[in-house]
């Protein structure tokens, strides 16, 4: 079921649900299938490193031959800016206004909203354009955050599309008309390429627990996933408890288990994964592939 011919897979939830430990232990999987992998990360406060308990900051950081953990965080965004047209549309805005170009890219950030997040998606596609890994795990950061960032490029196209009309009211001469012009327009076409690349490349996995706040929050991110033509490839229920070896666990699972029924009610038709909860943390290689059992024996 889970495909391994060089894909891109997003893990995305609610905070503190398993994201980073299903990203790094289907990492690790498509790893030992000689596939030259890398982990990356989009959250603020990732926890890869920690997890694959790698110490230092080179980047990409290589945690075994074929396996290369990363984050992605606002320089290397900035980086892009620079590379992409930091100067070029700087030198339209400081003919009009006197602006120092720090302070410029401040100003262009805040005022289109979502750049910083669109930079992190193209970042992602520029990754997969290079070749350079067969395949590319993504871990987000908690639920809110990775929504803004998935509705980006969609939001974007709908912002750019009053673009023109507004800038052409501006007193511009005719000279610097057309260069915002031309800019407007590769802003579009990275807000396609973008959007296009998150629907047709990336395999979205949700992860959840059986409680109620995370159930009462699926139907979202699957109603949001759907709008954009995103693709949902699997659902993961963690933290299931499988033991009934003491009153407390038996309490537990039989109040799991009414989540878990509406679960599976509710969402018919993913492809759902079970993953039962630990007693232990899950770190380090050993404890990951215990985990890569279970989530690929149910999936392959
Ligand atoms: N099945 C499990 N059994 C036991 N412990 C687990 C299990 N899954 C995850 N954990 C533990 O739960 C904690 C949170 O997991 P993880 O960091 O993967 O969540 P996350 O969704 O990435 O969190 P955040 O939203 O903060 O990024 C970690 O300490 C991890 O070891
Ligand atoms: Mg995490």
């Amino acid at each position: 079921m889970v495909e391994s011919n060089g894909s891109i897979y997003m893990f995305s939830g609610k905070g503190g649900v398993g994201k980073t430990t299903c990203a790094a232990t289907t990492a690790l999987h498509h790893a030992s299938l000689g596939e030259k992998t890398l982990a990356l990360s989009t959250d603020a406060t990732p926890s890869l490193a920690h997890i694959f308990e790698i110490k230092g900051g080179q980047k990409p950081a290589e945690v075994t031959e074929s396996l290369f953990i990363d984050e992605i965080g606002i320089p290397e965004v900035e980086e892009m800016w620079d590379r992409k047209f930091g100067r070029e549309v700087y030198e339209v805005f400081s003919s009009i206004v006197s602006l120092d170009y720090d302070s410029f890219k401040e100003f262009m950030s805040s005022m289109l909203p979502g750049l910083a997040d669109e930079f992190m998606v193209d970042y992602i596609r520029q990754l997969k354009l290079s070749g350079k890994y067969e395949s590319i795990i993504w871990d987000t950061a908690p639920l809110g955050q990775t929504l803004a960032l998935l509705h980006t490029p969609s939001m974007l196209i709908e912002h750019l599309k009053l673009a023109p009309r507004i800038y052409t009211n501006f007193k511009f001469g005719q000279r610097q008309k057309s260069s915002i012009m031309e800019i407007i327009k590769s802003w579009q076409k990275l807000s396609g390429d973008c959007l296009d690349f998150l629907r047709r490349e990336v395999r979205f996995t949700i992860v959840t627990i059986p409680e109620a706040l995370a159930f009462e929050q699926l139907d979202g991110v699957f109603k949001e996933m759907e709008k954009n033509g995103f693709k949902i490839g699997q659902l993961v229920v963690n933290n299931v408890i499988k033991s009934d070896e003491s009153e407390f666990l038996k309490s537990k699972a039989s109040q799991q288990k009414r989540y878990l029924d509406m679960i599976y009610e509710r969402f018919s038709k993913a492809d759902i994964i079970e993953l039962a909860m630990r007693p232990y943390e899950i770190k380090g290689v050993e404890r990951l592939k215990e985990i890569e059992k279970s989530l690929f024996q149910q999936a392959d």
